[in-house]
């Protein structure tokens, strides 16, 4: 009898802390309470890929991932919003379990068309909330007049008090503009989503974000590790050495250890994959972490180059990106 009850507890015991390990590791607290999964998978594809990207996200919930990055500029809003039916349909999640982060059109001029804006997004994603939403970029990438960042934000606030959006943040905001939002904004961005990866470690803007309580996720995690568009090659490669010695002290691959390496600096990594092999390894990451050395090691490879251009060379791809959105979806929705 006795025995059976000490067994019963003793479960308890280890079921509870394995909530709160699963807690403290799959899952990070934002600034506003809410919840958000420690790693993403990201769905940006080729107009070449587009027809991938349905049986990816597919793939990447069944293997576990449980937050999707999207934005109205990837054009595929309405295909992430098919295979969430899918998915809900087989039952392999429910709308609860996971977390979608999309991004405001950086067509919107003003605070009052974000609403607007918004409610299209949700729309092609057939949900009636996102999690996160996010402003793409901090520039005026179509040159308005009067264009305010700070106005756009007040329509950000506006969506999260209708709740058609748990949380609201940002991406591309470097220093000076999170500081603007954090000076004369009402809420708080939970999130800011900009570029981090070995070689460009952007140690000086994570560290600033975070000390404000603002969550990072890392985009283009594996950096020049992957062939980018500029083909320019620079270290360090997945054969690398100094990655090399980390991942087999841990079992694991380089790629894991790149992954790793973006949580253990307290970052959200949003890979993105349409091979089923690197969909599952990349999300492999949770049975082990890298010591703060490893992670200075790789900080050392940080060249501060970006992977999508800066400044007017990176609003000059997002205009090109929209530009070739309006074809796409003119043929899609006439
Ligand atoms: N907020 C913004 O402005 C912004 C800008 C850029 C990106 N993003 C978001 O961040 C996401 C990721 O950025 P990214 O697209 O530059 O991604 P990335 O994950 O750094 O690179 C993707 C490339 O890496 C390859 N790859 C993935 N896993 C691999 C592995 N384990 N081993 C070897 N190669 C691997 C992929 O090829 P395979 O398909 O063959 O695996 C693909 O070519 C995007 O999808 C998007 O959601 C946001
Ligand atoms: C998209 O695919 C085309 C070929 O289909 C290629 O020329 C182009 O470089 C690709 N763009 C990116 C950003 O990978
Ligand atoms: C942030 O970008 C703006 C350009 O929009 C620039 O004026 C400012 O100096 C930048 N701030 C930092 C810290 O790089």
């Amino acid at each position: 009898m006795w025995t059976v009850i000490l067994i019963i507890s003793l479960l308890k015991v280890i079921d509870a802390a394995n909530g709160l390990d699963a807690f403290h590791q799959k899952y990070k607290l934002l600034n506003d309470g809410n919840v958000i999964p420690a790693l993403a998978f990201g769905t940006w594809a080729n107009t070449s890929d587009l027809h991938k990207v349905i049986p990816s996200v597919i793939y990447a919930i069944e293997v576990g991932y449980r937050n999707l990055d999207t934005a109205h500029l990837y054009g595929n809003e309405h295909l992430i919003g098919e295979a969430l039916s899918i998915v809900f349909e087989r039952g392999l999640v429910r709308r609860e379990d996971i977390f979608i982060t999309t991004k405001l059109d950086v067509s919107v001029p003003s605070r009052e068309m974000v609403i607007p804006s918004l409610q299209k997004n949700l729309w092609r994603l057939k949900l009636d909330y996102v999690d996160l939403f996010l402003i793409h970029t901090p520039y005026n990438t179509f040159n308005y007049p009067n264009y305010d960042i700070l106005d756009i934000w007040r329509g950000m606030e506006d969506a999260k008090k209708l709740g058609l959006t748990k949380s609201i943040g940002i991406s591309n905001f470097n220093s000076t503009h999170v500081n603007r939002i954090l000076k004369y904004g009402k809420i708080r961005p939970a999130v800011n989503e900009i570029e981090v990866n070995p070689t460009r470690t952007q140690l000086d803007l994570v560290a600033y974000t975070q000390s404000q309580g603002i969550t990072v996720m890392s985009y283009a995690p594996f950096g020049y590790l992957v062939p980018r568009m500029s083909n320019e090659f620079v270290p360090p490669t997945f054969g690398d050495p100094t990655l090399v010695k980390i991942a087999r002290k841990y079992g694991k691959d380089t790629s894991q250890v790149v992954l790793r390496y973006l949580m253990d600096r307290d970052t959200i990594p949003i890979p993105r994959s349409h091979n089923p092999l690197h969909i599952s390894t990349n999300a492999d990451l949770f049975d082990f972490s890298i010591t703060q050395e490893e992670v200075y090691a790789i900080n050392e490879f940080n060249k501060n180059l970006p992977a999508y251009g800066s400044g007017e060379g990176f609003t000059r791809l997002i205009r090109q990106a929209y530009n070739a959105l309006l074809q796409t979806m003119a043929l899609l929705y006439k």
